[in-house]
């Protein structure tokens, strides 16, 4: 069984604009709790499996484990996405040659809509992620809504540009009513290079394909 495979990352953020360095230190608080709570389910299940199967008055455990797997994974891997696609001395939009803003012209018809649909995904109420995912099978980007961690993943979908709207992300910094403000430094704050070196360029941009496996 696989189990303790993961370790918390560390990630030097410090100095952005718009995201104090107490936020950050208390967000990476929170993200090793993610690590340690994946690491944590995997070895109850481990244990339950140990005798090489499940008995009935294990059910329940096993059952609650498994339906906390996906929250825990996603808690800890989203984390790293989004503190890997920020740095200190960001710029506020990607280069116009490169990759990832051409993808967003073939995408959405220019850039700017692009942004207008991300943003616009990010100040939706509640709590959770907007994420620009690019499909494999044909290179399109598309924005999605992510409940929680776990709720909305698109299964295949590469993850591109991942920014975090919990409200832990920005509540030291900004009031609940100006998250507009937390993404707007989110945006200052993007390591364009980051997000280019997660677009594939082996996709081809093909709209005709709209899904794996055509
Ligand atoms: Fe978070």
């Amino acid at each position: 069984m696989i189990t303790d495979t993961y370790h918390a990352r560390h990630f030097n953020l410090s100095g952005l604009k718009g995201i104090s360095d107490q936020t950050l230190e208390m967000h990476f608080q929170l993200y090793e709790g993610y690590v340690k709570g994946t690491n944590d389910l995997n070895q109850r299940i481990a244990d339950i499996l140990a005798d090489g199967i499940v008995d009935q008055d294990e059910t329940p455990a096993y059952s609650e484990f498994n339906r906390r797997l996906g929250f825990e994974y996603n808690g800890m891997v989203l984390h790293e996405y989004y503190f890997e696609n920020m740095k200190k001395g960001g710029s506020g939009d990607p280069a116009r040659d490169s990759e990832f803003y051409q993808a967003t012209v073939d995408s959405f018809g220019s850039y700017e809509v692009w942004k207008a649909d991300f943003v616009g995904i990010g100040k939706m109420r509640g709590v959770g992620w907007a994420i620009c995912y690019q499909n494999p099978a044909n290179g399109a980007l598309s924005n999605h809504w992510i409940s929680l961690h776990e709720v909305g993943n698109v299964a295949g979908f590469h993850p591109v540009l991942v920014m975090d709207v919990w409200e832990h992300a920005y509540l030291l910094d900004y009031r609940p009513a100006d998250r507009p403000k937390y993404i707007e430094a989110f945006f200052s704050n993007i390591d364009w290079q980051a997000v280019e070196g997660r677009v594939h360029l082996e996709c081809p941009t093909n709209f005709a394909l709209s899904s794996v496996g055509q």
